[in-house]
């Protein structure tokens, strides 16, 4: 019977400890939010940005800086387009089944319309910038174009995915993003009006 009272004491006594910290936590925690909240600058810089591809030409790169980040974008020809489906057996995600991009670029393309890759340019493995190496051969002799980091060798094809064998381990990030005309693109939001970069941030 004592031992009964002893453990009952003992349950109580931990769910009150827990209740205390968890009220202590959440008092603690308003300043420090407010110190976090983002100011109007902060908000504007992650607001949804447009980008004129009015004048971007078969092959070209433009990168703009949004959020902080170097957003890419690639104009690919139909021999860049080709490559891809090449390459399936020797990457880590070929289908895109890891949570890198919004729904609506899970294909081959990792892109609305084939031609124009859209890309966050941070390397998966520890956050450098990969320089985009477009010709075949220029990496290596079966090299058929893609990004390729100098930090530490990772490699990633022209859709961004990742090849096996690399530091990486996932596929580029793909930002929402969507189409406002032919040539111009809306980056951090998409045709249902969800913004953000991307699903999972
Ligand atoms: S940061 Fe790119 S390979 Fe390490």
């Amino acid at each position: 019977m004592t031992d009964e009272i002893d453990q009952k004491r003992r349950c109580f006594l931990r769910l009150a400890t827990t209740a205390v910290g968890g009220v202590g936590l959440a008092a603690a925690s308003v300043p420090f939010f407010q110190y976090w909240m983002p100011s109007a600058d902060t908000e504007a810089a992650a607001a949804p940005m447009k980008i004129d591809i009015s004048s971007m030409k078969p092959r070209e790169q433009l990168t703009v800086p949004w959020r902080g980040m170097p957003i890419w974008i690639i104009y690919r020809d139909q021999e860049m387009l080709d490559s891809l489906a090449k390459l399936n057996n020797i990457l880590r995600d070929p289908l895109s089944e890891q949570d890198q991009q919004p729904e609506y670029c899970k294909n081959i393309h990792r892109s609305i319309k084939p031609q124009f890759l859209i890309a966050i340019g941070i390397c998966t493995h520890l956050g450098c910038v990969p320089t985009y190496r477009p010709d075949a051969g220029s990496v290596s002799p079966d090299w058929l174009g893609g990004f390729y980091c100098p930090c530490h060798g990772s490699r990633y094809d022209l859709s961004g995915r990742v090849f096996q064998n690399v530091p990486a381990p996932l596929n580029l990030k793909i930002p929402r993003h969507m189409y406002v005309s032919d040539t111009e693109i809306m980056i951090g939001e998409d045709q249902e009006g969800v913004q953000g970069a991307i699903s999972i941030s």
